[in-house]
């Protein structure tokens, strides 16, 4: 009954009322948008774009008191247009039933609900799936994230986050696909493919939503919610393409991000909203803002009141107000008084419709809640052999030196807060996953290898009290009581599993950090191991890129293992034991320290990239190397690959024309693995600066022991264009290089031209 007691005891309470209420609405005609706009009340207009949140759950600040009241008054008037956080197909048909039959028209509900990675099966989080480079593997976890949550009564998603980042200090880095613009668009259509599939009306699918709309992920000093200063061209370079794309791929809504971009909230932003999205890209669908983000126009000091924030926003075109009361409470007065013109309410109410007409539910609005359907779809065991396998695949190996993996000895010591930590595993956004419900490192590697002699010590903890979604995570520093037994178990060990990491909600919404180290005393706790046994195999959980230098020089294998849902502990041991050989690649650069950041690998040449050997004047920190300590695209594999130069089937283009480019990749290594080919370019010379590298393309194959594959990619106008000086989006003629490799900094190199 979690996430939904608001609304359940509303109905108890008042459930004689409700049966002794006569019905006087009309039935809704199917798909007839025109003739149910032209029925409608100014006010009932005004409450198709008013959103509540009616469950328990809070995703945002709370609810104030006494708001229940009017928000039942509300549903019954038919001042609701959509509701968040309402949860269950009992529930939610009681409420639908309620504003069906009470309000004056019967127009359904949307429910709606924050499923990121899982509903109730959860799968790795966004971050640690896109390390999978596997877009059929995402486009699916999202279509079974999609079905748990429609068999459960939630008909619209508010996924996937398209939000490009660079910085790791930001918590949400963990819900999006990491700092590259071509990868995090491909990977937003698949997710979009996912949820919505070909059809929103089947009650398998749901509507997904584009979010943070736009340029949230660049906050400032990665301080959820701070400002954000862009220059224009790299909005539009860099962060709105995977919005394009995703308008393009026909995803239904769109959500304002919470920050303003050189001084304007996007909330309120015309050129992102009208001018954009909404004319130049003739976007149909619903703009929904981010929790209160309307009402936010007040504290960020560009609305005197909730009125003008009101005004400001329906007029830049955003269409629901999300648990903000600033369109239910202003807007009719602001058409009345001739402020705003009622034919941009029409609007924002025909997109709202259209969703609604979409998803089947002015035919049946019903149709999403049967409780049989419901249990016959949450937790499937197919769902989470899903999950097992994407798990496995998100895995990165970062480092085995000495070929420690996969695992060969038969006594092994596991240590660290996370090894038997069921819960932090199931991530931040996690839905309906239930607490503690993961399988743990230490679960899954007993059961892998019944064989191997497993002693355990915690160590250390890593948070003390509650731990959950609203609160602060406080982290244990002081307690050094458990060390001895671990440092005892670790001397007894041929080899030490050290599960090391950040509690789930360490990331995630309002989860920034300012040091971005194993937090607590995990790493003290590391150290003191590595005295007595070097052979340390470390696991990583965590929600975000992490500064990992001591580790990293001193450990002999690391293995990043994120938070990856239901499944983990399976899917970890899975890579350990060499039953899945991994094959994942980072999403997003790991810095050597904080004071790198941002560092990213498609950063700009600046003009002073070096110097002549021994000066100071080129563009660097005096005390770290320029370079990451592992680079955007990074990832071992218990195979080794060789790759041949690459051979270009032409050295120059005419416009409209494309240039193959081909490798042959050889796994030189003994064990079948998996690659992710990866292919950049750089424009050397541009009407603006250009980055170092950009990658356009990749192919992840299978290769087996000892054998060769070619990988041919075509590169044409469209992978070379962008927005140039002049703001419009096309290529310009001149010398290009391209680059193959097994990530952003190992690759083969050739040149073209374009002319
Ligand atoms: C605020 C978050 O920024 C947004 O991503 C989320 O969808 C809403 N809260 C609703 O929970």
């Amino acid at each position: 009954m979690k996430g939904n007691s608001v609304i359940y005891s509303l109905f108890l309470s008042t459930s004689l009322f409700l049966t002794n209420c006569e019905k006087t609405n009309e039935p809704v005609k199917n798909n007839k948008i025109e003739n149910l706009l032209s029925q409608m009340t100014l006010d009932e207009k005004i409450g198709q774009l008013n959103q509540y949140s009616i469950g328990a759950e809070l995703t945002g600040p709370g609810a104030k008191e006494g708001i229940n009241k009017i928000k039942y008054d509300h549903l019954k008037n038919g001042k609701v247009g959509s509701v968040l956080n309402l949860l269950g197909a009992k529930n939610g048909r009681e409420t639908q039933k309620f504003v069906v039959e009470e309000s004056r028209l019967g127009i359904p509900l949307i429910t709606s609900y924050d499923v990121i990675h899982g509903y109730k099966t959860m799968f790795p989080i966004p971050l640690g799936e896109s390390a999978s480079w596997d877009l059929e593997l995402m486009e699916s976890t999202a279509a079974v994230a999609a079905k748990e949550a429609a068999a459960a009564g939630i008909m619209w998603t508010f996924a996937p986050m398209l939000d490009i980042s660079r910085d790791p200090r930001w918590g949400r880095v963990m819900e999006g696909a990491g700092e590259d613009t071509y990868l995090g668009t491909e990977i937003g259509k698949a997710r979009i493919r996912g949820f919505q599939g070909n059809d929103l009306s089947d009650v398998a699918t749901i509507a997904a939503c584009a979010k943070h709309f736009a340029g949230y992920g660049f906050s400032e000093g990665g301080r959820d919610y701070n400002n954000v200063y862009l220059g224009k061209h790299q909005l539009l370079n860099t962060i709105l393409p995977p919005f394009k794309a995703a308008a393009e791929t026909g995803v239904a809504t769109f959500m304002n991000a919470f920050n303003d971009i050189d001084g304007v909230p996007s909330t309120a932003n015309e050129y992102l909203l009208k001018d954009l999205l909404k004319e130049e890209w003739a976007y149909d669908g619903a703009v929904v803002s981010d929790w209160g983000s309307i009402a936010e126009l007040v504290p960020h000091g560009v609305a005197q009141d909730s009125a003008e924030a009101a005004q400001m926003a329906i007029t830049a075109g955003s269409d629901i107000d999300m648990e903000g009361y600033t369109y239910i409470r202003n807007l009719k007065q602001l058409v009345e008084s001739g402020a705003i013109n009622e034919s941009l309410i029409d609007d924002a109410v025909r997109r709202v419709l259209k969703l609604k007409e979409d998803l089947g539910l002015l035919d049946d609005p019903y149709k999403y809640f049967d409780e049989d359907r419901e249990k016959e779809v949450l937790l499937n065991p197919t769902h989470l052999a899903l999950s097992r396998e994407a798990g496995r695949k998100s895995i990165v190996l970062l480092k085995n030196e000495g070929d420690l993996l996969p695992l060969k000895v038969k006594n092994i010591a596991v240590i660290g807060p996370l090894a038997k930590d069921k819960d932090s595993p199931i991530g931040n956004w996690r839905a309906q996953g239930e607490k503690g419900s993961a399988i743990s490192l230490y679960e899954g590697l007993t059961e892998a290898l019944p064989d191997v002699n497993f002693s355990y010590a915690q160590g250390c903890k890593l948070s003390i009290g509650a731990n959950d979604f609203a609160h602060e995570v406080e982290i244990e520093n002081s307690d050094r009581s458990g060390f001895k037994e671990a440092v005892e178990v670790a001397k007894k060990s041929e080899l030490v599993i050290m599960n090391l990491g950040e509690p789930a909600y360490m990331s995630g919404e309002a989860r920034s950090r300012s040091e971005i180290g194993l937090p607590g005393l995990q790493l003290v706790l590391l150290k003191e191991v590595y005295k007595v046994n070097k052979n340390i195999v470390l696991v990583l959980m965590n929600g975000r890129p992490l500064t990992l230098q001591w580790e990293a020089e001193n450990i002999p294998a690391i293995v990043e293992a994120w938070h990856l849902g239901s499944m983990a502990g399976h899917a970890i041991a899975d890579v350990l034991t060499g039953k899945y050989n991994p094959s994942g690649k980072l999403p997003m650069t790991f810095p050597r320290s904080v004071g790198q950041i941002p560092t990213y690998y498609n950063h700009k040449m600046t003009g002073r990239p070096s110097t002549e050997p021994g000066m100071v004047f080129y563009s660097h920190n005096m005390d770290i190397d320029n370079s990451p300590l592992f680079p955007f695209g990074f990832g071992l594999s218990y195979s080794t690959f060789e790759y041949s130069p690459i051979a270009l089937s032409k050295e120059a283009i005419n416009k409209g024309e494309k240039v193959t480019v081909s490798v042959t990749v050889k796994n030189t290594s003994d064990v079948d693995g998996e690659e992710v080919v990866q292919l950049y370019i750089r424009d050397v010379v541009g009407s603006i600066t250009r980055p170092v590298k950009e990658l356009k393309g990749f192919k992840k194959l299978m290769i087996k022991a000892g054998e060769s594959a070619q990988v041919d990619f075509e590169i044409g106008e469209e992978d070379l264009a962008f927005y140039r000086k002049d703001f419009t989006f096309g290529t310009e003629p001149g010398d290009f290089e391209v680059f193959v490799g097994t990530n952003s900094t190992d690759v083969q190199t050739a040149t073209f031209k374009l002319n």
